[in-house]
């Protein structure tokens, strides 16, 4: 699909977690609509390191590129030898996605580190190369705010929120004093859809509970789950949302989401039926203190500066996704 009027043929485009679900399913996107656009991947790929959490340090996985005919390095944000390998090359778009995207990440040197100091490196690239720049910002940004979620009534609640707002504020400022760039933060909201199997425990709840399902076993839901609501939003909107950015009328922030909350058990009854089972429902007492339990994006302001119309419903997206969510069941995650 098309979203505007832009060519990216012939331009040259760098997308940091390109091996990661977003930025792996943008490079392919690149590569299907704009055959002659030059693409390079900026990941550090996976190591077999982990946080105190128990979760790998970075989701980039070689699987999510196969096929993907575009340039690769292996990089790290963090390393400047590593970020000097791009400075070679004069881009027209960043796409910067590479972050600590695990949420229950609490060492706060290690995030702030990676999302925050790294944000400065890629400003200076954008400005540099004249670049537009496209990065991601987070949902987590709002914390428990009230619904909807608006821009400037933000509460982040742990370093990796806090580390996403900051990059919103030094993009806001770097925006001031750089009136000729464009410059643009997208607050994903909840991201589901191919090419997220390898985030593991941090995927979707929509890829956990149909592998569940795939299993023979009844979804595990939080007690209460038709109360907990969130703005899931499936990946073909979230590219939408990058590719129209990059026409944005205005620099700044702008929520990526349906504007439509769906709650968990939603997501529990629209898998059992597409995948033509019933388990029924297995429920245990949510963990969590303080737990969200209820996340919108208002996207006035993503309509209005640059035309973001999400299209996929939770059932359509869920739909779509289904053949993925079948072909990943069992895989190894190696
Ligand atoms: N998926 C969502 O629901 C969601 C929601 C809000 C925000 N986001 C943000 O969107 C972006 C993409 O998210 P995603 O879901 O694709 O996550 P992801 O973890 O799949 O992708 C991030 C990529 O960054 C790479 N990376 C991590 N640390 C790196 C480093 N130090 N150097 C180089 N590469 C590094 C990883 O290997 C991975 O491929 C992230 O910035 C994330 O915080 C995602």
């Amino acid at each position: 699909m098309i979203y505007t009027q832009t060519s990216f043929n012939k331009k040259t485009i760098l997308i940091t977690g390109g091996a990661g679900f977003i930025g792996s399913n943008l490079a392919f996107y690149f590569q299907e609509h704009y055959p002659d656009s030059k693409i390079i991947v900026f990941d550090c790929f996976r190591s077999e390191a982990t946080f105190s959490n128990g979760n790998l340090q970075s989701f980039g996985h070689y699987k999510n590129l196969i096929g993907f005919t575009g340039d690769i390095i292996c990089g790290n944000i963090n390393n400047p030898a590593d970020l000097a390998l791009l400075s070679e090359t004069k881009f027209d778009y960043i796409f910067h996605h590479a972050a600590i995207s695990d949420t229950r990440v609490y060492d706060q040197e290690i995030v702030m580190k990676t999302n925050v100091n790294s944000f400065y490196w890629f400003l200076e690239k954008a400005k540099n190369d004249n670049a537009t720049l496209i990065y991601a910002s987070s949902a987590a940004t709002y914390g428990s705010m009230p619904s909807p979620q608006k821009i400037g009534f933000e509460s982040p609640e742990n370093p990796y929120a806090y580390s996403k707002y900051i990059m919103d504020q030094i993009a806001a400022n770097y925006s001031k004093k750089n009136q000729d760039l464009k410059i643009i933060g997208l607050r994903f909201f909840n991201v589901y859809g191919p090419r997220e199997y390898f985030k593991k425990k941090t995927s979707s709840m929509i890829i956990q509970l149909g592998h569940q399902i795939l299993n023979g076993n009844a979804p595990r839901l939080f007690r209460g789950s038709e109360k907990i609501l969130r703005d899931f939003i499936f990946i073909d909107d979230v590219l939408q949302a990058n590719i129209k950015a990059c026409e944005s009328k205005n620099n700044g922030v702008y929520n990526v989401g349906t504007g439509k909350p769906r709650s968990f058990q939603d997501i529990a009854n629209i898998l059992q039926k597409e995948l033509g089972c019933d388990y029924g429902n297995e429920y245990f007492p949510n963990p969590f203190n303080g737990y969200q339990m209820h996340t919108q994006a208002d996207i006035s302001l993503s309509e209005e500066n640059f035309n973001f119309e999400p299209v996929f419903s939770l059932e359509e997206g869920i739909k779509k996704y289904i053949p993925r969510i079948k072909e990943m069941h069992n895989m190894p995650f190696d």
